[in-house]
């Protein structure tokens, strides 16, 4: 969300129209720059996203009409060119290195002790960044438009993943230049560094950007971009990525920049590669060269820690292992690295890593552990998931009883067989994985798994879903079977879930036994069970039968969007029903909506409107939405109307959330926040009008302490909300 209680900044009409003059045009392209940088590399959105939504649209419709002006560097450009065949390759000059790593505080005095002999009369100063646990890459820049985007590959050889890399809406496809940057004001001002665009290029007569820049750094999802883009991927019925790292790099990999472009990625610039054409007053630290790369419009850490000792160094590494979960990205690691960037060159580099810099790695919460069985998982699209049955493990706080094995194509790769000794991994609050067996330890007992040929639930066919976006994961074998009672179970569970319908005493036990007694086959005959049928099932009294008829009444009068997510439509996760919900407040504007129409959302790309309209299309669906209608449930939308959402009792107004809530999860709080107006940001400043802080708020808290910011317990959040 960007939120809506800004001023749209240029009066427009609603309809919209192409620009009519070239002039206005490249207006318009460099107001959407401008928007995009604020709102992916600032994260301070300038424009609400109707607002933004609207000027692109008319962007889109002047390129269509005069497509003789479109500009290189259009952000048209992000939607994603044609699909490839393979990727090209590009050979580095200067190979893109790795870096030295450590687990121990010891070896990061000896490190720095050993870069000390090598520059005895130097007063070392270093710099310490977060290590983002994604994919490296590069960006070239040539006379600040961005001509290449690479992978590391093999350090020299990497692949060319430009158009990937374009659809990430923190990459500029141009640099901004000294005007821009003065225009913005607040890059600027916050850095106390000589203007470094002042020398104009003697051979474009432009702004002296370097006439060749590669910058460095690494792709990641977000932990929330990872959660929601698994809950597509578990709504589509496609097995999910084990861990942000890795839909990362499958997402990187697709061939289609289209479906690139539906990937939460973002990017973290912390490095230089090539550089032709310096300028004298070119950065000469790291501190100084993060500065540079943000005023260029680039999106380097936000935070980083200057040391002049190794006593500050190891309190920066010890401070960032505190915080690191705070970020809304996995990190794995410090990254210690030299300031100077002059010296660097002095100390030189290994054949694989340079000599001023190392890694120190944070201990992942993995455990040794052994797995006992192997079962297959049948999800409600039908997905076979072989999941380990393991020797209870201690994890990161949790008992860990099962691991997810992915799909058969994972469990081959990785040689995993039943009676192993096996790493088990919990990183935050991903389902835990297996990451590898000791091969070293087995006893030869080990049996091999046989994925099985039929579902195990209903003996069904079983096929091989041959998905285009199945990043790389393999792909995922599907009981084709509609009335497979897993299915239906399934459907019915993800229906009365709490982030869905949220029906009280409707958890999985419930619905197994509703659909082995017949009675329930598809969420419309939910709405059709009696006390009397309820109060007959096994360890059910006629006081919980009440209450669960009493739940699923209730869940009637939820909004469509949960209905819509209830529902299990291919690819439609939550975040996706709320934007489909968000447009059409009916399920009957919903019904007739094109392709075209759905594509026009933000959050949903052309794969997913497609499923949206097949599923709609379905006259088994439809009678399933009439005869949902016919019981009432709600078919409308309020919860999101940007129009009247700045009559809301806490319009505009910023909340943070941390630590566990004694009863609210944390989507649950966000749905309260949200339906009352208010926005939810992931860190405190001083703009914050609220902290709703639970158990073991860690630094938020201190953070919002120390700025002085109004913090709530849930109890009085609740109160706010309910007087408010
Ligand atoms: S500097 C020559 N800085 O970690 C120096 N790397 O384990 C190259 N990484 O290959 C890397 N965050 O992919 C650097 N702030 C950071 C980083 C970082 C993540 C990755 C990078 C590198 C790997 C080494």
């Amino acid at each position: 969300m960007r939120g809506s209680n800004f001023c749209a900044p240029i009066c427009m009409p609603e309809t919209i129209q192409a620009l009519s003059s070239k002039k206005d045009y490249l207006d318009l392209v460099q107001q959407i720059q401008e928007l995009d940088y604020a709102y992916y590399v600032q994260a301070e959105p300038k424009a609400s996203d109707r607002e933004y939504d609207r000027l692109y649209k008319i962007l889109i419709q002047t390129e269509t009409d005069h497509p003789d002006w479109k500009v290189e560097g259009s952000p048209s450009e992000r939607v994603g060119g044609e699909p490839l065949g393979k990727f090209p390759t590009i050979q580095r000059n200067l190979p893109m290195l790795s870096l030295d790593n450590t687990y121990s505080k010891q070896e990061v005095i000896q490190f720095v002790n050993r870069v000390q002999k090598l520059a005895p009369k130097e007063k070392l100063t270093w710099v310490v960044e977060p290590k983002v646990d994604g994919v490296a890459v590069s960006l070239t820049y040539e006379s600040g438009r961005l001509t290449l985007g690479a992978t590391r590959g093999d350090g020299v050889t990497g692949d060319v993943i430009t158009e990937n890399l374009k659809t990430i809406r923190s990459i500029p496809l141009k640099l901004r230049d000294r005007s821009e940057t003065s225009k913005s004001g607040k890059s600027a001002k916050a850095t106390a560094q000589p203007d470094l665009f002042s020398t104009l290029d003697s051979r474009t007569g432009s702004t002296s950007w370097p006439a060749k820049l590669e910058v460095r750094g690494e792709v990641y999802i977000s932990r929330s971009g990872f959660t929601s883009l698994n809950e597509k991927r578990e709504a589509a019925g496609e097995a999910p990525f084990a861990n942000p790292r890795n839909a990362t790099a499958g997402s990187l990999k697709q061939l289609d920049p289209k479906l690139v472009a539906q990937r939460p990625l973002d990017i973290s610039l912390y490095g230089l590669g090539e550089v032709e054409g310096i300028p004298d007053d070119f950065p000469k630290t790291q501190s100084d060269l993060l500065d540079y790369l943000q005023r260029l419009g680039l999106k380097t850490p936000r935070r980083t820690w200057k040391c002049a000792s190794t006593d500050e160094l190891i309190a920066a590494i010890e401070e960032l292992d505190k915080i690191r979960n705070d970020f809304d990205f996995e990190i794995d690691g410090a990254v210690i690295k030299l300031e100077s960037i002059p010296l660097r060159e002095r100390i030189g580099y290994t054949s694989k890593a340079p000599r001023w810099a190392m890694a120190y790695k944070y201990e992942a919460e993995q455990g040794i552990t052994r797995l006992t069985d192997i079962s297959i998982q049948v999800g409600r699209t039908g997905a076979l998931t072989p999941v380990a049955e393991l020797e209870p493990v201690h994890l990161a706080g949790t008992m860990v009883r099962r691991a997810t094995l992915h799909n058969e194509d994972e469990l081959r790769r990785k040689d995993i067989r039943i009676g192993d000794l096996v790493v088990v991994e919990k990183a935050g609050e991903i389902i835990p994985v297996v990451v590898q067996a000791l091969v070293d330890r087995r006893t030869g007992e080990e049996q091999i798994f046989h994925f099985p040929a039929e579902c195990p639930e209903c003996q069904g066919e079983v096929k091989k879903a041959q998905g285009k976006d199945e990043g790389d994961l393999g792909v995922v074998w599907r009981c084709v079977n509609h009335d497979c009672p897993a299915k239906a179970r399934g459907r019915i569970i993800h229906w009365m879930s709490r982030r869905a319908m949220d029906i009280d005493g409707g958890g999985e036990v419930m619905a197994c036994q509703l659909v082995e007694k017949g009675w329930v086959k598809d969420v419309g005959d939910l709405y059709e069970l009696s006390v009397e049928q309820v109060a007959s099932l096994e360890r059910m009294g006629q006081k919980s039968a009440e209450n669960f008829i009493n739940g699923i009444a209730a869940s009637k009068t939820r909004d469509m969007w949960r209905v819509l997510f209830g529902l299990g439509i291919l690819h439609v996760g939550a975040g996706v029903a709320k934007a489909i919900a968000k447009k059409y407040k009916t399920m009957d504007d919903l019904r007739v909506a094109s392709v075209e129409d759905l594509n026009s959302i933000r959050d949903v790309g052309q794969i997913i409107a497609e499923s949206v309209c097949a599923w709609m299309g379905e006259p088994a669906n439809q009678e399933l939405l009439e005869r949902l209608h016919r019981h009432g449930i709600n078919m409308t939308s309020s919860i999101y109307q940007e129009t009247s959402n700045e009559e809301l009792p806490f319009a505009g107004k910023t909340f943070v959330l941390t630590g566990t809530l004694p009863t609210l999860t944390r989507p649950e709080a966000t749905e309260k926040i949200e339906a009352v107006g208010g926005k939810v940001s992931s860190s405190v400043s001083k703009k914050t009008d609220y902290v709703v802080a639970g158990e073991e708020a860690g630094s938020k808290l201190e953070k919002a302490k120390k700025l002085e910011r109004p913090i709530l317990t849930e109890e009085e959040f609740l109160n706010l909300l309910g007087g408010g």
